[in-house]
Formats: C-alpha cells, structure tokens, sequence
C-alpha cells in the first residue's frame, strides 16, 4: 500500500519555502491546498516560523497550547487529521491557511466562521492512495472508520467489529467483504451486514469526487 504522509520535524533556519514545499503534497493527501490568498498564507506560515524559533515546533498560529506535549501534538501543523470533520464542515483549517481543494475562492473564507453543523462531506484521503482490495483506518473526530476499497468503489462502515471490538481497518478484504483480522468475522462493506445475528455495523455514505474519497458523517455544533 502508499505510505501515509509522514510528519516532518524542522530546525531552525527553514524559511517559508521548505514548508511549503513539505504541506502541499501532505495536506493534498487529505483534500486540501494552501488558501488562494497568498499573501495571508505568507503571513501565518511566518508565524509558525517564529513559534518554531521560540518552541522547537511548528504548533498553530490560532490556537492557544496548553502546555500537555500530547495535546499540543494535535495543533502542530498541518492539524488536519485531528479535526478532519470540523475542518470539513468550515472548508477551512481554522486559521484559513489551508481550504478543501474544490473551493476556489479562499478569500470568503478568512475570518471567524461559524461552527458546523449537520452532514459535512469529510475527505479521508486520495483515492489513488488505497488500491482496490485494501482497507484503511480513518478517524474522524470522535468517530473510527473503516474505508475500504471493494471491486465497485469506496464503502465507509464501523471499524469496529461486534464480535470482541477487532480493527475492521485493519482486517482482510475478499471482494466486497472484509474479514476481521482478530477472529474472522465476515462484514460486506456495502451494507454492514454480517451472517452473525444482530451484529451488523454502521455504514456510511461515500462518495469519490476530483480523485478524492468522502464520507458523509453527521456533525454537531454543540459538541
Ligand atoms: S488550524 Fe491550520 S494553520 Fe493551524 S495548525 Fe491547523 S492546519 Fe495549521
Ligand atoms: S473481534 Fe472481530 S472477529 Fe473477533
């Protein structure tokens, strides 16, 4: 399978360019691009470079750290895979430095937006990155899901199993089954069902739109 995108660290001395060059292909695996605005783009990545000079780490220009190194390994950016359906829902990170790759004005989108709520389309990531036949863990805020890929498309459903909770991401896809790698129960990805009795799991809507996957979770503002 194509390796995930790998978290870089930097030293002191990166300028604008390197980071750059190292977030388009990251955040282009999850459906995003850098803002159309440039020069606001130029502006918040200087920023990060500061925060880099005076922390080590190229943590987040719009949030607050807290000073727990695991929480604020989730605000080091790119952030994306930690707020995936809220970022989604604004089609923005929230600083605005990154935008869902089919909005093309990323102007109307700088600012503070109100929270989303109701069905996003969240990406997951390229449909090129998991080949047919392969199975892929995603979370998605609270929310762990499986995407696989079946002979006819791209299926969404629970990661996991109702037999001892096993990882269906990580299970085994025979056509449009995946088989739990823990004790080999069988789900179809298309629907959920399983031949245990009252042990099918959740699946949800996918869709594949520009070479990326998405699935339709249901997001609350007041979370
Ligand atoms: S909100 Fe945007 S700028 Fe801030 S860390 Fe996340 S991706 Fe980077
Ligand atoms: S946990 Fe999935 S088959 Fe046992």
């Amino acid at each position: 399978m194509t390796e995930r995108p790998q978290r870089q660290m930097f030293e002191p001395g990166t300028t604008i360019d390197d980071l750059k060059e190292y977030m388009a292909p990251f955040v282009a695996r999850l459906g995003y691009k850098f803002n159309t605005e440039t020069e606001f783009v130029d502006e918040v990545l200087e920023s990060e470079l500061e925060i880099l000079a005076d922390t080590g780490d190229i943590y987040c220009p719009c949030r607050v750290r807290s000073g727990d190194p695991k929480e604020d390994a989730k605000i080091v950016c790119p952030c994306i895979p930690f707020f995936r359906d809220e970022f989604a829902g604004l089609r923005k990170c929230w600083c605005g430095l990154f935008i869902l790759a089919g909005v093309e004005d990323g102007g109307e989108l700088l600012g503070v937006m109100d929270e989303p709520d109701g069905d996003v389309d969240v990406p997951v990531f390229l449909a090129s990155d998991v080949p047919e036949g392969q199975i892929r863990h995603v979370k998605v805020g609270k929310t762990s899901i499986a995407v696989a890929h079946a002979p006819d498309g791209f299926y969404a459903l629970s990661n996991v199993c109702r037999h001892a909770f096993g990882p269906l991401g990580e299970g085994f896809m025979d056509g449009c089954h995946v088989m739990c790698p823990w004790h080999g129960w069988r789900y179809d990805v298309r629907d959920g069902t399983t031949d245990h009795p009252n042990a099918d799991v959740r699946t949800y809507p996918t869709t594949e739109r520009d070479g990326v996957v998405f699935v339709k979770m249901r997001i609350s503002a007041k979370r």
